[in-house]
């Protein structure tokens, strides 16, 4: 089993991104919080999750959850870039906006752990499937290690669950990332289709 120096390691390892965040005590968190969400599994590293939006739709041919985190952080900046070279400032917060888009998925693990998903199909009755998707679980670690209630609301809200309520103005922008991310991604030929 990794302990926790190495698995905030690997973190750093699999997200040089983080070190875009300024404020120190907010990047400690964002480490703080993948390494929480990877001990509660069997997972050790960002990289060893396969690169996909949920546990059974079509993962990168070449990427793993790593590569999207830092794809999608990178264009949520790039989004963020676009807007101010036109309308200058308007509000961003680019520290929390990277924390924002680095956490948006840190429930990834729970949900995608093998033993879950095996735990939870045994008896979907008793479980539901998932019994609590990435999203919703990413509030819990977030919440857990201190990370801002922003930061939560993205990673609770980036996904459909954020149909229900209005997201904030980092979290549009990271929900924007996303969704563009994977819609690319898939037009490039990038994505696993089926049979392959
Ligand atoms: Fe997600
Ligand atoms: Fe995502």
């Amino acid at each position: 089993m990794a302990s926790m120096e190495e698995l905030r390691q690997g973190v750093c390892e699999n997200l040089p991104e983080v070190n875009e965040i300024r404020d120190e005590a907010l990047r400690g968190k964002v480490i703080e919080a993948w390494a929480f969400a990877l001990s509660q599994t069997e997972f050790t590293r960002i990289d060893q999750i396969k690169g996909s939006g949920v546990p059974d739709s079509p993962a990168l041919k070449d990427g793993t959850q790593a590569e999207h985190l830092r794809g999608v952080a990178r264009m949520a900046q790039g989004l963020a870039d676009g807007l101010e070279a036109v309308h200058g400032e308007i509000g961003i917060d680019r520290d929390l906006l990277w924390a924002c888009a680095l956490c948006h998925d840190v429930g990834k693990p729970f949900e995608f752990s093998p033993e879950n998903q095996a735990r939870w199909q045994n008896d979907v009755g008793a479980s539901g499937f998932p019994s609590i998707r990435h999203s919703v679980y990413g509030v819990h670690v977030a919440l857990t290690v201190g990370l801002p209630e922003a930061v939560a609301h993205t990673a609770g809200a980036h996904s459909a669950e954020g149909e229900l309520i209005k997201r904030s103005l980092e979290n549009t922008l990271v929900n924007s990332a996303d969704h563009a991310y994977w819609g690319a991604m898939e037009r490039a030929g990038q994505l696993e289709t089926e049979g392959e």
